[in-house]
This record gives C-alpha cells, structure tokens and sequence, in this order.
C-alpha cells in the first residue's frame, strides 16, 4: 500500500510553481526550496511527541510543552542539503546524517560515496530529504542504509515526485510514508521527472 501524501497547500503549491520555471535563478530557487521545505515539515511533525515542562512567565509559572523525541535529519548529498538548514532552523536540537548517493547516469543506479549517520536511531524520529523521488533508487538506497543502522520511525520527505518512484520506494518500504508536494506525471527516458523541475542540485548549486 502506497503511503503517498501530497502536501498541496496553496501557499506550497504557488512556491513549487515558481521552482519549476526555468527562469528562477539559483539565488531564488534556494530561497523558495526553503520556503517550502519550512511549510512542509511544519505538516509532517503535526504527531510529533510532546512532553510536559515548567514555565516561568514575567507573570507566573505555567506548564508548557517541547518535542519528547529526539529527532535526525538525513539528506541525500547532495541536493537534500538544500533543505537541511531550514529544517535545523525549525527544530534545532535535531541530529544530522549525511548519506551521500549519485545516480548513475547510464544505469540510473544510486551509486554511494558516503554515509555518516549518528548512534541510537533506533528510537529517533527520522526525515530523509531528498527534494526528488524519481526513480526511486536513491531514496530506497539511503532508506535501506538507515535501516541497516537501526532507524524505524522514518518519514521521508520530497518536493517532486514521479509516479514511478512512488511505486518503487512503496514496494520496498511500504512501512515509511513518502511526503510531496506535487506528484507529477512520469519520467522520460533519461530519467527527469515530467514536467518536473529539472536537476535540483544543479538549480540549487549553481553547476
Ligand atoms: C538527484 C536527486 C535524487 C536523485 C533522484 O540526485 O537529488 O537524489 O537524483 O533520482 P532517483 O529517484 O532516480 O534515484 P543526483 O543523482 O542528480 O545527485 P546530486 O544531488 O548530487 O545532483
Ligand atoms: N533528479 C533530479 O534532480 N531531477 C529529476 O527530474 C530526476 C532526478
């Protein structure tokens, strides 16, 4: 069973607009990859945890509420590190992994250069970024690494998804919900997402 949810808020749906244009420079498109990244984990974090705490106001003391979970962030090197500060900005005590994956151009197999991830995942609420989920392989790639060391609670979290990926990473790990905020129409036969939004690391990175 897939667990696709598409996150189309208006305010979601007009930034992603404006990404997709190819006329939107770098400076811009980071800017609203951001944006966006902010409106979305606001959504996927709604069931998070909370634990009770005491408050001093300048009035009185009150009881508050902070996150009870610990949580890590994981971004797929290299486009996902776009999205990385603005969720550290959001929940500032979160733990960082970094998993690094490129796709092969011929084969479009994840190919993996690099994979450090901090301890105790097992009880760690995990958010694997990677603003495209194409065909899939490199987001079931780091999914499985994260496994391998322990994560349970993974969420993964995209901006562009194609029809393929979501059949492919929900075959494989159908226990992780999949977050998008658009799921577009197919992949062409070099593997970009139609219509997409083109190479993301390259829009973000300027290469
Ligand atoms: C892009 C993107 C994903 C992957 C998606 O990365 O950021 O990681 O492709 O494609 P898939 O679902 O078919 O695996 P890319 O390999 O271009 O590397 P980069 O982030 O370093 O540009
Ligand atoms: N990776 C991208 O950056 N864009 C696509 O359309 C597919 C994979």
């Amino acid at each position: 069973m897939e667990r696709l949810n598409v996150l189309d808020h208006p305010l979601i749906r007009s930034k992603l607009t404006r990404m997709r244009d190819a006329r939107t420079d770098n400076e811009t498109f980071r800017r609203l990859l951001s944006e966006l990244t902010a409106l979305m984990v606001y959504e996927i974090t709604r069931d998070y945890p909370l634990r009770k705490v005491e408050v001093e106001t300048p009035l009185e003391r009150t009881t508050g509420e902070i996150l009870s979970t610990s949580v890590v962030l994981v971004p797929i090197l290299r486009a996902g590190t776009g999205m990385l500060s603005t969720v550290l900005d959001l929940i500032p005590t979160a733990k960082v992994g970094h998993i690094g994956l490129y796709r092969d151009p011929k084969t479009l197999r994840p190919v993996e250069y690099y994979c450090k991830l901090p301890p105790d995942l097992k009880e760690a609420e995990i958010i694997l970024v990677d603003p495209m989920l194409a065909t899939g392989g490199s987001a079931i790639a780091a999914t499985d690494i994260i496994k391998r060391e322990g994560g349970r609670k993974i969420r993964f979290l995209c901006l562009v998804a194609a029809p393929e990926g979501v059949k492919a990473y929900s075959t494989t790990h159908p226990d992780v919900p999949i977050y998008t905020a658009a799921l577009d129409r197919r992949l062409n036969e070099d593997g970009y997402i139609l219509p997409g939004l083109g190479d993301a690391g390259d829009r973000i990175f300027g290469t």
